[in-house]
Formats: C-alpha cells, sequence, structure tokens
C-alpha cells in the first residue's frame, strides 16, 4: 500500500492503473477510521480494482466555533487499517496541497436541501463537502465513490452535485455500521465520557422507538417525533439540536409517512454533537 502526498504523484499513479483498464474506487474520509469506513472500503475493494482512500481533515466544511482544530487524527493507525482490508493507496494531502491559494472558486449547492437538518445549523458546512468532494473527484476520477448512510444528507447532496454537474461516476451508499449496542459508529464518538457514551444510546434507541410505531401502522411525523423526544430526553445531557422525518430523495419534510422516508436526528450528548438516522420504504 502507497501513502501519497501529492495530486501530481496521485494522479500519476492512478493514470497507470487506467492505461491497464483497471476501475478506480475512492473513499473519501477524514481520517481515524473506525469499522464503518472499513465496510466502505470492503465494498470498494469487492466493486472496483484499485482502491483509493482519501484522508483529509476539510478545514472548509467546519464552522468557527466547530472542532477542526480538535478532530482527531491518526495517520499510523489509520494506514495499518486501510492496509489491513487491502487498500491499495491512501491519499493524505496537507492543506497546502489541496487549498494551495486563497480559494474564490466553491461548488454549492443552494438548493433547500442544504438548509434543512444539519444545513440548518451548520451553516457552509455543505458547501465545503460539495467542494471538497468535486475536488477529490476531479483528482481521482474514480469509476465509483463510496459514502456512509449515516451521513444521510451529505449523500443525497452529492448524489444531487453529480447529476447536475454531469460527473461521470457512480456513487455507492452504504449501510451505517454500529457498535454492538446501536452506537451509530463515527470518529466524534472518541469524545464521549464513559457516562455520555452510555447517554448516546438515546439516538438509536429513539430510532428503534419510531421504527416499532411505524410497523404498527402510525404514520403521523409529530406522534413519532413525539416520542423519539421523550426517549432522548431521558439523557440528563442531550441537548436536541433536530427531530426530523422528510422524504428520503428531496429531504422535504412529511406531513404523513410514504414512499421513501428518512427520519434523522442530531443530538449533543455533553458538547459532542452526534448524529443517526432510519431510511424506510413504505407504500406511496
Ligand atoms: O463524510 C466525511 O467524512 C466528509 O464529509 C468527507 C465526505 C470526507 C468530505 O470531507
Amino acid at each position: 500500500m502507497m501513502i501519497i502526498n501529492s495530486i501530481d504523484k496521485l494522479r500519476d499513479v492512478l493514470d497507470a492503473q487506467r492505461a491497464n483498464h483497471k476501475t478506480i474506487g475512492l473513499v473519501p474520509t477524514m481520517g481515524f477510521l473506525h469499522q464503518g469506513h472499513l465496510s466502505l472500503m470492503q465494498c470498494a475493494k469487492r466493486d472496483t480494482d484499485f482502491v483509493v482512500v482519501s484522508i483529509f481533515v476539510n478545514p472548509t466544511q467546519f464552522g468557527p466555533n466547530e472542532d477542526f482544530e480538535a478532530y482527531p487524527r491518526d495517520l499510523k493507525r489509520d494506514a495499518e487499517r486501510c492496509d489491513s482490508v487491502g487498500v491499495d493507496v491512501i491519499f493524505a494531502p496537507e492543506v497546502s496541497e489541496m487549498y494551495p491559494e486563497q480559494a474564490s472558486t466553491f461548488v454549492s449547492c443552494e438548493g433547500a436541501i442544504t438548509r434543512t437538518l444539519c444545513g440548518a445549523s451548520r451553516p457552509g458546512h455543505f458547501k465545503g463537502v460539495t467542494t471538497v468532494v468535486a475536488k477529490l473527484f476531479n483528482i481521482v476520477q474514480p469509476d465509483k465513490a463510496f459514502f456512509g448512510q449515516k451521513d444521510a444528507q451529505q449523500v443525497v447532496i452529492i448524489e444531487k452535485m453529480v447529476r447536475e454537474l454531469n460527473m461521470r461516476l457512480q456513487i455507492v451508499p452504504c449501510p451505517i455500521v454500529r457498535e454492538a449496542d446501536g452506537l451509530a459508529m463515527s470518529s466524534r464518538n472518541t469524545y464521549l465520557s464513559e457516562t455520555a457514551r452510555k447517554e448516546a444510546l438515546v439516538l438509536s434507541q429513539s430510532l428503534a422507538e419510531a421504527n416499532r410505531l411505524i410497523q404498527s401502522g402510525e404514520r403521523d411525523p409529530e406522534a413519532i417525533i413525539n416520542v423519539m423526544r421523550k426517549t432522548i430526553e431521558t439523557a440528563p445531557s442531550a441537548q436536541i439540536d433536530y427531530i426530523q422525518i422528510v422524504d428520503g430523495r428531496n429531504l422535504e419534510d412529511l406531513k404523513t409517512l410514504k414512499g421513501e422516508v428518512l427520519i434523522a436526528l442530531a443530538v449533543k450528548i455533553d458538547q459532542t454533537r452526534l448524529i443517526d438516522n432510519l431510511r424506510l420504504t413504505l407504500p406511496a
């Protein structure tokens, strides 16, 4: 496995692969890799011939009061993990390699889908994400790129960007990976104290509660959200950012549950903002 920091070097390596008719898979990450990331790499190994994992904590998707500086980083450990699943190249550029000059060109989805859910409390976040992902797509020119469904809104926005800008690749969304007790895997789980880690279970528990209600016939979003809110409020340090039930394709709020349904939530446990979601397909 190679670790490459330079865009030019990476392009040379990938050109050689393409000349041999190899398909390229890209797994974009911000590092501090966990089992969820490894499952994306395994999908990429299955679907493509040559797998690139990018590890780049992208400053432009963090707000001024967010955790860019504190975001956990451990390239040595990440490299061991990538190697263990047969990744071919890690692309780990410095900030100066990705943004050598003050950027004035951005890729920004201006639709309502970037203002709802996480977009409401993280203004500018998705502009940073679409810009860096578009740059990574230009650099790597992958046949397929693999993203985790835990960031459900990110997946919908990136799929829209790819469609609308005629980018020539396939986006492959992959299922959420959970700890044995239900907590969705996230690099930010490392911020949780032992107590907060226990309290964080209310996120997945509230989604399980929602699922039970839906399976027993409930279709009213307000009724489901109220039950979820009560479950979350049993955690003393929980502060709800949002609980929303939206159409999974365009992220518009649903008045009644039908078709592609996305139940998504963001909750702060202590100082750590966690997200989780559940996707369901119901009769239209
Ligand atoms: O999901 C992430 O880790 C990031 O948003 C991504 C897609 C790697 C872009 O920085």
